[in-house]
């Protein structure tokens, strides 16, 4: 089984390729799976491993699918192996080891971690953008034989921590991560210019249901998992956070897949 979590379809561009290589079905994390995770249960005791693909925030785990770990009713024999297939932009610290931890808090086994290099998608703040058109088309088109390479790693049940983990691993991760998780994350600054049509498209694609149009223009209310799916798949780019977004990109190649 693949649990997947994806804003702008990496992560399910992911899974997708995953779940055909091992023949694995794939459950979407969204909605109330995330937004009210106690009220989730499925029994997944005759799963012979199960997948875990989500996108790096900041140097670990987002918040929603952490959340989604801890507190979501799976039944799950506790030595059956785990995965994490985590894409990022660049590299994931040690998101890797937050990630195993989370897992051995609940008594299941991590067995290996992963990491995909996909286009950046996160644009909220100062020198971050989304990639230049050719260097995304680049991860896209490396990323398919690495993800077939991760596939057969855990066919053969390898044990591996096969990620990119950069500079400061430590740091990003115990440090930044949380101030992030604190201080970065609010839906707040998000708001629409005069260039929005009202055409709904952000509030219907949101995997949180987090917006909701009134007086024809969206507002975004406080369950948001900063997945920026909404700023993407704007058709006219009037999505923008406080004045971090002015003049930067949007990141549409895989979007339309989730
Ligand atoms: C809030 C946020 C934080 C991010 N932090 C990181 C990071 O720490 N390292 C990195 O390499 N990429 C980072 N990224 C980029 C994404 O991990 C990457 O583009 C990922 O493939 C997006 O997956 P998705 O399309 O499934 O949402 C971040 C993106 C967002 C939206
Ligand atoms: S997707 Fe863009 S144009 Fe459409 S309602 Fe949302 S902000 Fe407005
Ligand atoms: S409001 Fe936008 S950024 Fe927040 S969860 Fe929804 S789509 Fe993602």
């Amino acid at each position: 089984m693949i649990f997947c979590f994806s804003g702008t379809g990496n992560s399910r561009h992911v899974t997708t390729l995953l779940a055909n290589n091992l023949n694995e079905q794939i459950i979407e994390m969204r909605g109330e799976m995330l937004t009210k995770p106690t009220s989730y249960s499925c029994d997944l005791g005759n799963q012979s491993r199960v997948i875990w693909v989500f996108p790096i925030y900041s140097w670990g785990v987002p918040p929603v699918v952490a959340e989604f770990i801890k507190k979501a009713s799976l039944t799950i024999n506790n030595d059956t192996p785990h995965y994490m297939v985590c894409s990022c932009g660049d590299n994931i610290g040690n998101g890797h080891k937050h990630w195993r931890k989370m897992i051995s808090k609940r008594g299941w086994t991590p067995q290996s971690t992963f990491s995909v290099q996909m286009p950046n998608t996160y644009t909220l703040m100062k020198g971050f953008d989304v990639d230049s058109k050719e260097i995304e088309q680049q991860k896209i088109a490396k990323s398919i034989t690495r993800i077939e390479d991760i596939a057969q790693k855990i066919a053969s049940c390898e044990i591996v921590d096969d990620v990119v983990r950069g500079n400061w691993p430590w740091t990003k991760t115990a440090i930044i991560y949380p101030y992030f998780k604190r201080y970065c994350m609010s839906p707040r600054p998000f708001h629409a210019t005069d260039k929005c049509t009202a055409c709904g498209k952000c509030e219907k694609t949101c995997p949180l249901n987090n917006i909701v149009i009134t007086n024809n223009r969206p507002n975004w209310h406080d369950n948001c998992a900063l997945c920026l799916r909404c700023y993407h798949i704007c058709p006219t780019h009037a999505i923008a956070y406080g004045k971090a977004t002015k003049g930067k990109g949007q990141y549409k190649s895989l979007i339309h897949n989730t």
